[in-house]
């Protein structure tokens, strides 16, 4: 199960994506939001991450404008390591080397036919592990530092 969620400004590229999820007959959750009623971003990643942390959804796929905000909310919650990527190389090795379990999109950044390349590349890539694995534990260790 894939968790997918929006704010305002990417409304439209989350039904492209939604589309490209269906014709894939890739199960998703859609958490919002469902207008073009202005929302903040923060409401929307915070669910998203829930569903990933409970382990109802499997990865999760996060859009606003720049995908700047909703991608930054996602990485304050402990267990997320959200990805904002517009391009290939970007949403392979973020998931080969990072294990990330969030893409994020800019809608005003990409058009629909690279944001869905994006999801596909990213859904069905594998963890690398080994070096990459140390390095993931020590970036989730930062999450536990009393600074
Ligand atoms: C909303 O206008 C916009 O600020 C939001 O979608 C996003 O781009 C923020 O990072």
């Amino acid at each position: 199960m894939i968790a997918i969620g929006c704010d305002h400004g990417g409304i439209a590229l989350k039904a492209e994506i939604i589309k490209y999820l269906e014709a894939n007959k890739i199960e998703y959750k859609d958490f919002g939001t469902y207008s073009s009623e202005s929302c903040d971003y923060p409401d929307i990643a915070l669910p998203v991450c829930k569903s990933i942390l409970s382990s109802e959804c499997e990865k999760g796929i996060l859009i606003c404008g720049t995908g700047i905000g909703i991608s930054m909310s996602a990485n304050k919650i402990k267990g997320i390591r959200c990805a904002l990527c517009h391009d290939y190389f970007s949403a392979k090795y973020t998931r080969l080397h990072n294990d990330s379990n969030i893409i994020a999109f800019g809608a005003r950044v990409i058009g629909p036919g690279l944001a869905t390349e994006l999801v596909d590349v990213f859904l069905n890539t594998g963890f690398e592990g080994g070096r990459h694995a140390v390095r993931v534990d020590k970036m989730m260790a930062l999450e536990n530092l009393e600074l």
